[in-house]
């Protein structure tokens, strides 16, 4: 998904995304721990946070951190954040970040958080290694990503869209490795129920932003496809997510 296309995109679910994207209170307590654990930001830290979206893992980390820089390309996402002086807000693509284009706050960071944004990027290789060069020798990057394999209960059309263009965690992690980090890469996953009229409209409101490649009738007739597949009043599946730790040498 190109970058104008990707803005329009947020801009249009800015105001719903935590909403649909959340699924739960649990779920953000449980992804905000995975994050807490891997990237153990501490009190004098300065965390950037890239392609933040609304703020919904930059809040927790603002809590053990001494600021999070919020970065997004879209600024309706970053409108959505909670004014707060540990969260500052920076509205400039990853490309120009990674570029030295754009400074950030602070000399170097103690650690970055990139979750599910690596997707929306075209020269993977070159943005994460512009990013490492952003860290304090010791510091952490942390890549956090679906795997190539889609766990959702979509469509065909969707989840063959999903394979083709997600990009695959362990290349990822070589691509980090590759970049002078000292990188490993881990799994966890986490049971998600829905009512399954909260899920369809989910999909209808196109909350992933693979599904905004589906016209209004290809989205209906793929919600049909979902309804037919799950006569059940409730969907269950897992989130799975995969996280790829990078440090650089100190
Ligand atoms: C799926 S959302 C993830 C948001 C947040 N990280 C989270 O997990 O809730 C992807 C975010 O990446 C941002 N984004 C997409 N392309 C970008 C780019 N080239 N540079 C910076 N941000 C970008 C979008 O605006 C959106 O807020």
């Amino acid at each position: 998904m190109g970058g104008d296309v990707a803005r329009e995109h947020y801009a249009r679910l800015a105001a719903s995304y935590d909403e649909n994207y959340a699924y739960s209170p649990a779920f953000v307590e449980w992804v905000s721990g995975c994050i807490l654990r891997r990237l153990r930001p501490g009190p004098s830290d300065v965390v950037a946070d890239i392609g933040c979206g609304t703020g919904l893992y930059a809040r927790g980390l603002a809590e053990h951190a001494a600021a999070v820089v919020c970065v997004d390309a879209s600024e309706a996402m970053l409108a959505q954040i909670p004014a707060s002086e540990r969260l500052i807000t920076v509205a400039a693509p990853v490309e120009d970040v990674a570029a030295g284009r754009v400074d950030l706050p602070g000399e170097r960071l103690d650690a970055i958080l990139v979750k599910e944004m690596l997707h929306h990027v075209r020269d993977r290789a070159a943005v994460i290694a512009g990013l490492a060069r952003l860290l304090r020798p010791g510091g952490r990057m942390l890549v956090v990503m679906l795997p190539d394999e889609l766990t959702y209960p979509l469509f065909a059309a969707a989840r063959e869209l999903f394979a083709q263009q997600q990009p695959d965690p362990a290349g990822v992690a070589g691509e980090m490795r590759a970049a002078g980090l000292d990188t490993g890469l881990t799994y966890e996953s986490f049971p998600l129920v829905f009512p399954t009229e909260r899920y369809l409209g989910m999909v209808r409101n196109r909350y992933m932003s693979l599904l905004s490649a589906f016209d209004d009738e290809q989205l209906e007739a793929g919600i049909a496809e979902i309804r037919a597949a799950h006569p059940e009043q409730e969907i269950s599946f897992t989130e799975a997510l995969a996280f790829a730790l990078g440090t650089a040498s100190s």
